[in-house]
C-alpha cells in the first residue's frame, strides 16, 4: 500500500484556484492514498463566522465534493482532505475522505484551537475506522494531537494508519506525533501547510514540517518548513497490526483499563 501527503500553501479564499493546484500537482500520483492539509481549500484565518459562512460548503451539493470524486477515479487513489463543512446553521472544520466512489466518510474536528472557537462548532462526529483497499484509516485534525485520547481511540479501533490533515502553529506535534505513532504502533501521516496568513485578526505562519512515521516510530518522510512537496511511500500493514512489543508484553494486551476511570 502506498501513503502520503502533499504539502503545500494554500492560497486565502480561493477555493477553486486551490482546488486546481491540487488536481494539477496530484495528477498521475501513483498512491493508494494521499492526505492533504486541514482546510485545504478555503484557507485557514478567517475573519468571523460570517466570513467562514461564505467559503463553506456543505458536502451534498458541493462542487469541491463533486470534482475531487472524478479525480479520485481519474486517479485511481483516495484523498484525505481538509473542508470547510456547512450542514444547515452549523459549521464545522471537517476532514473528508474521498476516493473512486465519492465522499466516503467525514470526520468533524473534536478539539478546536484558538480562534476556531469562535467561528467553528465543535465536531459531533464520532472517532471511527474508515476502510479503504484493505487498510483501516483513522482520522484526526491537526489540535487533536495534544489529546493522545483521539489517536489511542482510533487505534484500539484498529486504525493502520492516523491521517492528519493539519495547519500546525505551534511547535510541538511533529514531535509527538512519532510518539502517538510509537505508542499505538500505527503508521502516521501529518500533512501540514507552509506559508503565513496576513488577515484582518493578525498573521500566522505555518510550520511545514509535513511527515510520515511508522510505526515503531521511525521518521520515513519529513518535508521542509517552506517547499510545496508530494512525498508517497509504501507501508506494511502488518508491521501496525503487530502489537508485540517483547515476548512479554503486548501494547493493546498489557493494558489496565480499569485503572483508567478518571480519563473518561
Ligand atoms: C490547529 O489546530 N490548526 C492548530
Amino acid at each position: 500500500m502506498r501513503i502520503g501527503y502533499y504539502q503545500y500553501c494554500p492560497e486565502f479564499g480561493a477555493p477553486a484556484q486551490n482546488l486546481e493546484k491540487v488536481q494539477d500537482t496530484l495528477a498521475g500520483v501513483n498512491a493508494d492514498l494521499i492526505v492533504l492539509p486541514e482546510l485545504a481549500f478555503t484557507g485557514y484565518f478567517f475573519e468571523d463566522r460570517k466570513e467562514l459562512k461564505t467559503l463553506a460548503e456543505d458536502v451534498s451539493d458541493s462542487q469541491t465534493v463533486i470534482r475531487l470524486s472524478k479525480f479520485c477515479r481519474d486517479n485511481d487513489f483516495h484523498l484525505v482532505v481538509g473542508f470547510a463543512e456547512r450542514q444547515r446553521d452549523k459549521l464545522y472544520n471537517s476532514a473528508l475522505v474521498i476516493g473512486p466512489s465519492g465522499l466516503i466518510h467525514t470526520y468533524r474536528k473534536l478539539h478546536l484551537f484558538n480562534t476556531e472557537k469562535e467561528y467553528f462548532d465543535p465536531g459531533n462526529t464520532p472517532l471511527e475506522i474508515v476502510k479503504i483497499r484493505g487498510a483501516k484509516l483513522g482520522v484526526m485534525i491537526c489540535f487533536d494531537w495534544v489529546f493522545p485520547e483521539v489517536a489511542r481511540v482510533l487505534a484500539l479501533q484498529g486504525a493502520d494508519v492516523l491521517c492528519h490533515p493539519s495547519n500546525l502553529v505551534l511547535k510541538h506535534c511533529q514531535k509527538a506525533m512519532i510518539t502517538r505513532s510509537l505508542e499505538n504502533s500505527v503508521y502516521s501521516v501529518t500533512a501540514n501547510r507552509t506559508g503565513k496568513e496576513i488577515r484582518p485578526r493578525g498573521e500566522l505562519s505555518f510550520t511545514g514540517n509535513s511527515q510520515i512515521v511508522g510505526p515503531k516510530g521511525d521518521i520515513m518522510a519529513q518535508s521542509n518548513s517552506e517547499e510545496d512537496q508530494v512525498v508517497v511511500q509504501t507501508i506494511d500493514l502488518a508491521i501496525a497490526r503487530d502489537k508485540a512489543i517483547t515476548e512479554n508484553n503486548d501494547l493493546f494486551g498489557d493494558r489496565r483499563p480499569e485503572f483508567y476511570n478518571p480519563l473518561v
